[in-house]
């Protein structure tokens, strides 16, 4: 009797034993919902994030959402019926999350914010993996504070509408700028975060304020947008950067680095689009029951026109 215990207590060691050994080395299934591709920093972030995918043995179903929140909201429930094991989402607008997110909580699926945040509960999410966008609308600000000794009328082109990117750096850059009485938005419209959105906002300021001749300054949500607000200006025969207009964007895009290599840009915020190695780091201490801090904060370096040159070969070599 004691010998079939024994060995019942064996056998039972070593079934638990191969099934921890199996979820180990199981391939993690990942479902990743992205907003779509509207800009070249969001096409850096896709490929940086598929790559690592690759690089960890991970395997990432990834939805592109073509810049619609229903179409996320689909990929959402499409991960959950797969019963992937953890789901990332990029979210296109802040509001409207809360049901699809208890949808997956409910399926016992932990969902990561990259990039994007969400106005929904945050017990309804693990954490957040993203660069901090009020921050970097106040680095724009206070670098044009700076260099203009605080007296500037500015024209802002504002990305998606509802977006946390779009909001929180608009609201950065308001604050640091009400600190100087000499600063001032004269128009802000909207541009999507495309080149093409950037372009015909400009157009139409171009239009509307007499040729510019009495703005000192062009603050754009993202690259995209002043690249294309750069090309209307050309074609319109307005000088910016060096010898104009002063600009500053956020994203740190290759053409940006040309562009201020040139002598069209002024200065830029970077964000880092390689969230990757800690997204997927969040996924697995997660289901390994480990803690994760709820905000995972990436830096927001700056850079300038003395080093674009060599950022653009380095960037351009690398595509
Ligand atoms: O959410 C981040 C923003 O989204 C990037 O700055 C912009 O390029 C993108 O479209």
């Amino acid at each position: 009797m004691r010998f079939l215990r024994a060995s019942l207590m064996v056998v039972l060691l070593l079934v638990l034993s191969l099934t921890a050994v199996h979820a180990q080395d199981k391939k993690l299934t990942v479902g990743f919902a992205q907003t779509g591709s509207e800009s070249g920093w969001r096409t850096a972030f896709t490929n940086a994030m598929k790559a690592e995918a690759e690089k960890e043995g991970i395997d990432l179903k990834f939805s592109d959402g073509q810049q619609k929140q229903e179409v996320q909201i689909a990929a959402l429930r499409s991960f959950i019926a797969q019963q992937v094991d953890a789901i990332l989402l990029a979210p296109i607008v802040e509001t409207g999350w809360d049901a699809v997110l208890k949808e997956a909580q409910d399926a016992n699926i932990p969902v990561i914010l990259v990039d994007r945040g969400v106005s929904a509960d945050p017990s309804l999410y693990v954490t957040r993996v993203a660069a901090d966008f009020n921050h970097e609308g106040r680095l724009a600000a206070a670098w044009l504070a700076q260099a203009t000794l605080g007296e500037c009328n500015i024209v802002e082109i504002q990305g998606t509408v509802g977006s946390s990117a779009a909001l929180d750096r608009m609201k950065g850059f308001g604050e640091v700028i009400a600190l100087f009485p000499g600063m001032k938005i004269v128009a802000t419209q909207v541009g999507d975060f495309t080149r093409d959105g950037g372009k015909k906002v400009m157009e139409g300021y171009i239009k509307s304020l007499d040729g510019l001749k009495d703005v000192c300054a062009i603050w754009a949500h993202n690259d995209d947008m002043l690249l294309g607000a750069i090309q209307a200006l050309k074609e319109a025969g307005i000088k910016s950067g060096k010898d104009g207009i002063k600009t500053i964007s956020v994203d740190g895009v290759c053409d940006m680095f040309k562009a201020m290599a040139d002598g069209d840009a002024s200065a830029n915020v970077t964000l880092l689009p390689d969230l990757g190695p800690i997204a997927y780091q969040a996924v697995r201490d997660t289901l390994a029951g480990k803690p994760v801090e709820k905000r995972i904060v990436m830096p927001s370096p700056m850079n300038f026109p003395d080093t674009a040159a060599e950022q653009y070969a380095k960037c351009s070599a690398a595509s």
